[in-house]
């Protein structure tokens, strides 16, 4: 079957598309190379530099390519960026993806997983997190996932488009293979920030705020591979194909790691002892975000491979040592 990965040369995406392409797919990549590398396309993939937002441009890719599915990564997910220029997030996740889905939809194309968040929480009522439990985002790019999410079940009742929407929590690692990782401008995820002060690219790492209420005062995140991601999205798909239903899935380690305990394992991982500065909290971050994965593991069959927060950090050192792009 032939599988159109959009954002396939971002950080996440990239690494489906190799995981696809793995267990036999034909992969078709749009990315309009806003925020993602051609260099983490992998090069059996066919590659369309293009727009989601572009009706005809995306009917002519998934007509001429045949495409049975789609999965949909392609968005801008910076909270801090979105809490300030709101306009840029309505406009590229929200408004594009409202016509990538009537592209697909007058192309007759009926799958899409869809790369959702976390963030569509907030503020979590209780964890580990349910996907039943109520969502009330507390920052502009949790909100446009959220309402990617229901635009996408407006969809499935007007068209019947089949749909899975994934929410993650904290991605982490790389591809122990091949050389792609994880590589944002500027850079704000904590793992990535922790190894640019072990290579020598920072001085020290940031905490934001020790006086939350976990057990050494900085906020709690659950943690899965990107693997493991890949994995997932793959399983969603062929659930999909096989008439599965229509529906959400978390998809996490359900174990939490505050920030200061991630910090302690890249310093044993890479041998650098990581200086490391309290500062004020970071507005919107919750205390503790773990989710709940036992849909996705009884529904999916998903089995994470690499639960371990050291292979994450090893695998995320390998490559912050190797970069290319
Ligand atoms: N943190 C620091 N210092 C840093 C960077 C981060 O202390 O320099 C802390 C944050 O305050 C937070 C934790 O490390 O407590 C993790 O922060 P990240 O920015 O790595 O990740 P977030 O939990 O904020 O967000 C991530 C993704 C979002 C997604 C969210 C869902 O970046 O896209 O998970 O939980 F929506």
């Amino acid at each position: 079957m032939n599988i159109l990965v959009t954002g396939g040369a971002g950080y996440i995406g990239s690494h489906a598309v190799s995981l696809l392409i793995e267990r036999g797919y034909n992969v078709v990549v749009v990315d309009n190379l806003s925020t993602g590398h051609i260099e983490a396309v992998n090069e059996k993939a066919k590659f369309y530099q293009g727009d989601i937002g572009d009706y005809e441009f995306m009917t002519r890719v998934l007509k001429t390519e045949d495409i049975g599915g789609v999965i949909h990564f392609a968005a801008f997910s910076l909270v801090g960026e979105s809490m300030t220029n709101p306009f840029k997030y309505y406009e590229n996740n929200v408004g594009k993806t409202n016509v990538l889905l009537k592209a697909m939809t007058d192309s007759g194309v009926k799958n899409i997983v869809f790369s959702s968040t976390a963030a569509t929480y907030g503020e979590p009522e209780n964890v580990p997190i349910l996907e039943t439990d109520k969502t009330f985002p507390t920052n502009v790019y949790g909100e446009t996932k959220l309402s990617m999410e229901k635009m996408i079940k407006w969809y499935r009742g007007a068209f019947g488009l089949n749909f899975v929407c994934l929410r993650y929590f904290n991605v982490a690692g790389a591809h122990q293979t091949e050389n792609i990782g994880e590589a944002h401008n500027p850079e704000t995820h904590l793992i990535p920030i922790i190894l640019q002060v072990a290579s020598g690219r920072r001085e020290f790492i940031s905490v934001f705020g020790n006086d939350y209420d976990t057990k050494d005062g900085t906020c709690i995140r659950d943690y899965i591979h990107v693997i493991d991601l890949g994995d997932a999205h793959i399983r969603a798909l062929e659930y999909l194909v096989s008439d599965g239903e229509s529906t959400v899935f978390n998809l996490g380690s359900g174990e939490g790691f505050t920030v200061i305990e991630m910090i302690d394992a890249a310093r044993r991982v890479t041998g650098h002892p990581i200086p490391m500065k309290v500062e004020e909290r970071r507005t919107g971050d919750p205390a503790k975000l773990v989710a709940s994965s036992e849909k996705a593991r009884t529904i999916l069959k998903w089995v994470p491979k690499y639960e371990d927060i050291n292979i994450m950090i090893a695998d995320a050192w390998n490559w912050e040592q190797n970069k290319r792009y």
